[in-house]
């Protein structure tokens, strides 16, 4: 087997910085929390940090509008405070990568400011204008792409909010001064980058209008109220029509060899993650980014046997055709979704769902990606007073709601609260102690902190207790650890039709493992045709006396996970 990269081998911890630790106590997560929790992380198992956006910004987007690059967010801390932080995450052996926002910046960007000063400033064309709106493509978060400002006379687009506008990449100095940010970073030491929103980054050049019959709002209001196969599949096809010009347009392939050609100058095996499924931005496998999500694989209602397989069975034969083979990267939850214990359950079984899906993640063949809080069963807080929302998209949308659908406000606020990605951004619950620990009882927390941190979804109550969420977590990463099939081995799924479980192997040379995740409250014997004969156990999640199995009939019960070393 060829010797696998560090980020082959790594399990990835997303760290939202806003709501990870609070150091200071003002309400607000920061570099001081983190850097205290970094022994946490060390202990829990996982090798390498996601950090979300912790740069300047005005905040509409949480952080994703940056308005310095090279620089930190007050409330975060200093330069020094990340300094320190990046030393000690290296320190414990954790890897941290950044996210890199190339698509746009934040409306307060100097270089904004300057390219809307004036029609003939050095930056003029930094941005994407036009005299008039061209066509009418919509921000995927708050209505029309085109915003007008007056003192060019001339309207900016931005794919995301009207406080994001979209940079010029088809400009040269645009892209000197990105590369310029990308090498300050890993001067000063990080592994690599999330990439955000690759796929908007070019336009199409023809400016073609799209198709669908309504605005976004309207679409939104749609989608929330389809309901059959019908109108699903049209709500779909019209998400999909209304973005399809704006996305993936010519020139991000060469953008992206550019880009790894310049990690690719720094030693340490520098790395980069896209914000993407698009298998085709790994370029010829070695050419563009390292990994792109598995994104396919948690956009489902449901996280079926069937679903696991089939998507498997895509994902990987893609991976398998580019000339180098691509490596597979997966995740079910990060700051855009839903809590995956919220997302996947079905109201009785939450928590044994919660952990079959966590097992999937740490099992499959790729590099898995967790989000803070998951490894404690956080799960999602229902804001319903639109006054403490926080995610602007979604008080955008309140307010069309009430204001041009002439929604009631009650059902108005029940919407927004559903559709804001602040209800997936709540405070890590560190303790039973106000505010979770998170910060000092007196403080006011940036978004509220989920009341259930006194019902045991806290780390303290979790970490001495055997049957916790975090001591599941801790003890398969430290099964994974110990296991080169887990962390390398080829994928082979067994038993392909079965619809309540989902058994397969992960296989080196020099090791076997078979995994069961049985998804029904059906306790299964399971027959299985293997060279080996006794399945040697490394991981239950339903508490067993006995060491080894029989491959020929190897009983699991209701939810089980179940991972053994074929012998
Ligand atoms: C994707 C990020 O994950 C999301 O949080 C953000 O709002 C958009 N990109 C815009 O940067």
């Amino acid at each position: 087997m060829q010797k696998l990269k560090w980020w082959q081998t790594a399990v990835f911890y997303q760290i939202y910085p806003r709501s990870f630790a609070d150091g200071n106590g003002d309400g607000i997560g920061d570099f001081q929390g983190i850097t205290a929790k970094l022994d946490y992380l060390a202990d829990l198992g996982v090798n390498a940090i996601w950090l979300s956006p912790h740069f300047p910004s005005p905040n509409w987007d949480c952080g994703y509008d940056i308005s310095d690059y090279y620089g930190v967010a007050p409330e975060y801390g200093t330069l020094g405070d990340f300094e320190t932080f990046l030393r000690e995450a290296h320190a414990r052996k954790l890897r941290v990568i950044l996210d890199l926002v190339l698509n746009h910046t934040s409306e307060e960007h100097p270089w904004f400011l300057e390219s809307k000063s004036s029609r003939d400033n050095p930056k003029s064309d930094w941005y994407v204008w036009a005299d008039t709106p061209p066509n009418n493509w919509q921000s995927c978060f708050d209505g029309d792409a085109w915003t007008y400002v007056p003192e060019r006379g001339q309207y900016y687009y931005h794919y995301f909010m009207k406080q994001q506008p979209d940079l010029n990449w088809n400009n040269p100095a645009v892209k000197q001064a990105m590369w310029d940010v990308v090498r300050f970073w890993l001067d000063l030491g990080v592994d690599g980058f999330r990439l955000d929103a690759i796929g908007t980054i070019y336009e199409d050049p023809a400016l073609t209008p799209h198709t669908v019959p309504m605005n976004l709002a309207e679409l939104r209001r749609f989608s929330e109220t389809a309901k059959t196969p019908e109108e699903i599949e049209l709500k779909n096809k019209y998400w999909h029509d209304m973005f399809c010009h704006q996305w993936d347009g010519p020139g991000l392939h060469d953008l992206m060899k550019e880009l790894r050609t310049i990690l690719d100058e720094y030693d340490g095996d520098r790395m980069l993650v896209g914000e993407d499924d698009n298998i085709a931005y790994m370029g010829n496998g070695g050419d563009e980014l390292h990994m792109v999500f598995n994104f396919p694989l948690m956009r489902v209602e449901r996280i079926t046997p069937d679903h696991i397989r089939r998507n498997q069975k895509t994902r990987l034969s893609a991976l398998g055709r580019l000339p180098v083979e691509g490596w597979p990267c997966n995740t079910l939850g990060n700051h855009d979704s839903s809590r995956l214990y919220t997302r996947y359950g079905d109201g009785v079984h939450d928590a044994e769902l919660a952990r079959l899906n966590a097992a999937l993640v740490l099992t499959l063949r790729g590099t898995p990606f967790l989000y803070n809080g998951e490894e404690i069963g956080m799960t999602d807080l229902i804001i319903t007073d639109p006054s403490q929302l926080r995610d602007t998209m979604a008080s955008w949308y309140y307010e069309q709601l009430v204001n041009e659908l002439k929604i009631a406000p009650s059902e108005a606020a029940l919407r927004a609260g559903e559709t804001t990605r602040d209800k997936n951004r709540t405070p890590m619950q560190w303790e039973n102690s106000p505010n979770g620990g998170f910060s000092p009882a007196k403080a006011e927390t940036w978004l509220p902190v989920n009341p259930n941190y006194a019902a045991g979804i806290n780390v303290r109550d979790q970490q001495d207790a055997p049957n916790s969420m975090l001591n599941f977590y801790r003890n398969l990463l430290r099964v994974r650890k110990a296991s080169p099939a887990l962390i390398g081995g080829e994928y082979k799924p067994l038993h392909p039709k079965a619809g309540s479980y989902f058994a397969f192997l992960r296989q080196t040379d020099d090791q076997t493992v078979i995994v069961i995740l049985n998804y029904s409250p059906d306790r299964h014997e399971l027959r299985f045709r293997l060279p080996q004969k006794t399945a040697h156990l490394l991981f239950s999640s339903a508490g067993r006396s006995q060491k080894d199995e029989a491959t020929s009939r190897i009983s699991v019960g209701a939810f089980e996970v179940y991972l053994a070393e074929l012998l």
